[in-house]
């Protein structure tokens, strides 16, 4: 079994990082003008100040996990000296650093700068992607060394901004969708109707680039020629897993593009669009849940041994 603790807060680390990225992106391709200022339609300053703050805590305990597993200790027992050793003597901690210091400008930023908010939100988008991609280093993305390290650590960090988006898009989508009768004026759902378009068009280039570096992840880590593997070895079927809730949430993203958010449209002109939204959300949650399936089993198949090692 893996280590529950470990791969605990490495899904927390994915999901923290992948909303403080994508969310702020969602504002900026799916909102406008005044729109993007926090509160004006999503509250983004306490929303992203809290989830920092949240990223800071779940990286000094993964550092804490980290430090236990490699002094064989609990993490009661990890000493300040195999932390301090970690932190300032490995490739490993020197990344951690540099995501300690990027989320500290996400968190100045989600408080401080809303007087420009299309700046806000494009300085918190580019820190926080600094942030998630540190992850690339503490996974298998960094495995392999010369050109074809730079070629892994590419798609991989890729990979992570990729799905940061789309998973940043769910969340703002579900902050926009699910809220109470009386704040979903008309107006509101014109807007959160744009808003499903607008990611629809960003879809495309996001499920794009996750098959291009999923695939490039998959030729390293696992290779053309142990393909088996996806069926005899525990980190095959946990892949293969993930694929399938991959083609799922594919599906829904697809009927919400071409169904529900048409629907929508039109369901706004007769002026009921109550069935319509419940429709969306019905959709949008199993997404959601299917997002969070899959940072799940990335969080435990990052933990074993890939095929393409075990030779
Ligand atoms: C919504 C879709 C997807 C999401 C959210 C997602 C998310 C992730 C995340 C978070 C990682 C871990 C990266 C790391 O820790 O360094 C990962 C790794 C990986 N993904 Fe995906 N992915 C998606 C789609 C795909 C697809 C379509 C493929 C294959 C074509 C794929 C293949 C892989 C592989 C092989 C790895 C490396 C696993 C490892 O670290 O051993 N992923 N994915």
């Amino acid at each position: 079994m893996p280590d529950t603790v470990a791969t605990t807060v490495r899904l927390g680390l994915y999901l923290d990082l992948m909303l403080l990225f994508g969310l702020p992106m969602f504002g900026l391709y799916t909102l406008r003008g005044a729109e993007r200022q926090s509160g004006s339609v999503l509250r983004f300053r306490p929303f992203l100040a809290t989830v920092a703050l949240v990223g800071i805590g779940l990286s000094v305990l993964g550092v804490m996990v980290l430090a236990a597993s490699m002094g064989g200790v609990t993490i009661g027992e990890v000493d300040r000296a195999t932390v301090s050793m970690l932190v300032s003597g490995t490739t490993i901690g020197t990344v951690w650093q540099v995501r300690i210091a990027a989320l500290l400008l996400v968190l100045y930023f989600s408080v401080i700068g809303w007087r420009r908010p299309t700046f806000a939100l494009a300085a918190l988008s580019i820190t926080a992607a600094v942030a998630l991609s540190t992850l690339a280093w503490t996974g298998h993305g960094a495995a392999d060394e010369g050109t074809l390290g730079w070629i892994h650590l590419g798609a991989d960090i890729t990979h992570l901004l990729a799905a940061g988006i789309w998973i940043g898009a769910l969340c703002g989508l579900c902050l926009l969708i699910f809220r109470s009768a009386e704040r979903m004026a008309a107006d509101h759902i014109v807007l959160s109707h744009r808003a499903l378009d607008g990611f629809a068009r960003v879809g495309s280039i996001v499920v794009g680039l996750l098959l291009v570096s999923g695939i490039v992840n998959s030729w390293i880590l696992i290779g053309p020629s142990r393909l088996s593997a996806l069926f005899t070895t525990l980190y095959g079927i946990l892949l293969l897993a993930k694929l399938l809730f991959f083609g799922a949430m594919l599906l829904l993203a697809g009927a919400n593009r071409f169904f529900l958010t048409p629907a929508l449209a039109a369901a706004l002109e007769r002026g009921d669009g109550e069935a319509a939204i419940r429709a969306l959300r019905r959709s949008l949650l199993i997404e959601s849940s299917c997002a969070f399936a899959i940072l799940a089993l990335v969080a435990w198949l990052g933990q074993l041994a890939p095929p393409a090692s075990a030779m």
